[in-house]
């Protein structure tokens, strides 16, 4: 009898999820940063038939050579920039991700800094809790109407496609920038007009939204040059990868009044977070929740873990759409 395969989980997620991997194998789950050292990463691979991994698991080629046994790897995330997937590829490890089921989760969460933003929350609570309130104040406070404003999206794949659905409710006009544009009936549905430059974007939104996947193409997407075309009350949030965004840049320019707000869930050298960015003034800084719901992180549990049964079942690659190697 061949031995069960080898199932490794980076760290605790949903018990629903490991429940449905153990009926597949030996699943062995470590503990939150224990896979840090990478030494102990490269152990565990070499060991692992499959790997249930998150996007802090940086799986670059050198470690996935080593991993003579691995057959899979699902990355619980939607973004796979943290595995080399051309040397997954080469090495014939598949690799999936976890995407739909977090998009509205995301979504919501980018709307819900989009608008504590615009209406100054961080400043109006700070300034109630210091107990400065002494009543309605016809001259307090004042931001941005949604309705009255123009919103750009940068990256209009599903996340950005469902962002833009509820700006459109708002009633503001809504932009977007991409690799490529979508087609004319996606457009009409949310009502967002293409534009092809970036720069042009940028310089006549109120509120700008990040929702690219990070790529050699969109590292510093938002770079110094970049910052300097938005207009001064402008927000841009960021829900999406942290290097898209030149932190420091943007830390400056908000400390000089030369941007009006950032919300970030997302950072460049996360966990640790730019100090200028952190003394900025009109900034939400979230720690990565974009997915932290229960219900996404449910789903996500439940996408990954079959995508490593799928494939250690040898289903054809069809029947997992979730496969992106
Ligand atoms: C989270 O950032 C994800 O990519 O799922
Ligand atoms: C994620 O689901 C995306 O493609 O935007």
């Amino acid at each position: 009898m061949s031995s069960p395969f080898k199932i490794a989980v980076s760290e605790p997620i949903d018990d629903d999820a490991i429940k449905l991997l153990q009926k597949k194998g030996e699943v062995t789950v470590f503990k939150r940063g224990e896979l840090k050292n990478r030494n102990k990463l490269i152990r565990v691979l070499k060991q692992s038939d499959a790997f249930l991994s998150m996007l802090s698991d940086k799986l670059d080629g050198e470690i996935l050579s080593q991993a003579k046994n691995l057959i899979v790897i699902a990355n619980y995330a939607v973004g796979y920039n943290n595995i080399d997937t051309e040397a997954a590829k080469k090495l014939g490890i598949h690799v999936a991700n976890t995407p739909d089921v977090l998009t509205n989760a995301t979504a919501d969460l980018a709307v819900g800094l989009m608008i504590a933003l615009a209406r100054r929350f961080p400043a109006a609570e700070k300034y109630l809790r210091e107990g400065k309130f002494n009543g309605w104040d016809p001259l307090g406070f004042r931001g941005i109407e949604i309705s009255e404003s123009s919103v750009g999206i940068i990256g209009m794949g599903r996340i950005g496609f469902a962002f833009a659905n509820r700006v459109r409710e708002f009633g503001a006009k809504i932009f977007y920038h991409n690799r490529k544009r979508v087609a004319s009936e996606t457009e009409e549905m949310v009502s967002a007009a293409y534009v092809p430059e970036l720069e042009v974007m940028l310089s006549e939104c109120d509120i700008i939204s990040l929702h690219c996947p990070l790529t050699e193409s969109t590292r510093h997407l938002i770079n110094r040059d970049n910052i300097q075309r938005l207009k001064p009350h402008a927000i841009l949030i960021n829900t999406a990868r942290g290097p898209v965004v030149d932190e420091e840049a943007l830390a400056e320019a908000l400390h000089k009044g030369n941007v009006g707000g950032a919300g970030f869930d997302v950072y460049e050298k996360e966990p640790e977070i730019h100090p200028k960015l952190l003394s900025a003034p009109n900034c939400i800084l979230l720690p990565h929740i974009g997915s932290a719901t229960w219900h996404a992180r449910k789903k996500m549990g439940f996408l990954a873990a079959e995508a490593i049964i799928n494939i250690l079942d040898q289903k054809p690659r069809e029947e997992i759409p979730n496969l992106i190697v």
